[in-house]
């Protein structure tokens, strides 16, 4: 793959270098994309399930959602593409990795600086007091989880219309805003706020590269678009960095 010369200069000689991954980068783990045609759950959308109207309404539909969803991550492991953002973070003093990801693999892959925006799927909280819930998760046997106070217990990952956690998330905009090399990678760019952290980093004069299957509405305002698979991509990056 060609690179253009001033991202790999950039690459040398950025100190301060912002990635946000989405669900693209683990699809080569074996974890299914939202936005995708295959699936079980491809009938429905994920602002469907993912919210909490869809939760009060339905808990049941709402937790075999994630159930299934947490069995399908409990089998997979990291893929070239989160061993190699493993491999970039060494190369910089100033490197933060954003994920919309709640499967927890640039974590388990090595990644230090993970700001988990949309939380973290083994985690489950009261939907009443907020409270984290560590007890087990069985529909089969008692019907809804409940917590000490009596709340039904929900995993504890952001839906649509919720706050993202403040913290992660003024982190992740300072993070966009002082970064000189920011990756968009496997995400739709669709989803708001994170959706706006690229052009953040864009608007601060950042040198913005996305890597995705397919364009995105971002790619306009890339000023790197690569078509391809992140895992292919990434170790292409980490060698030049190692050059
Ligand atoms: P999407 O499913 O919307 O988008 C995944 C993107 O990854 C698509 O644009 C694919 O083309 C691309 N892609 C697939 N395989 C790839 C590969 N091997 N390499 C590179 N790119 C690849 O997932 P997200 O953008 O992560 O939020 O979705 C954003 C949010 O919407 C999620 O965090 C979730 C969802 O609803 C909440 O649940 C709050």
């Amino acid at each position: 793959m060609e690179f253009p010369e001033v991202l790999i200069e950039r690459l040398k000689k950025a100190k301060k270098v912002a990635i946000l991954t989405g669900a693209g980068i683990s699809a080569e783990s074996g974890v299914p994309t939202f936005r995708g045609k295959e699936g079980l759950w491809s009938k429905f959308r994920p602002e469907e399930l993912a919210t909490v109207e869809a939760f009060m309404s339905n808990p049941k539909l709402v937790w075999e959602w994630y159930l299934h969803r947490r069995e399908i991550m409990s089998k997979v492991a990291p893929n070239a593409g989160h061993y190699a953002l493993v491999e970039m973070e060494k190369f910089y003093p100033d490197f933060t990795l954003i994920t919309q990801n709640v499967d927890g693999l640039h974590r388990r892959a090595g990644s230090q600086k993970v700001l988990e925006v949309h939380g973290n799927i083994t985690k489950n909280k009261c939907f009443e007091c907020g409270e984290p819930f560590e007890g087990e998760i069985n529909l089969e046997s008692g019907g809804m989880p409940l917590c000490e106070c009596g709340g039904r217990v929900r995993p504890d990952v952001v839906w649509f219309g919720e706050m993202l956690p403040e913290r992660a998330l003024s982190d992740a905009f300072d993070a966009s805003s002082r970064a000189e090399l920011f990756f968009s990678i496997g995400t739709s760019a669709l989803v708001h706020p994170a959706a706006a952290m690229p052009l953040t980093a864009r608007r601060h004069q950042a040198y913005l590269v996305e890597i995705n299957l397919e364009p995105t509405p971002l790619t306009e305002y890339a000023d790197f678009a690569v078509q391809g698979k992140a895992g292919e991509i990434l170790p292409q990056l980490v060698e030049i960095l190692k050059k």
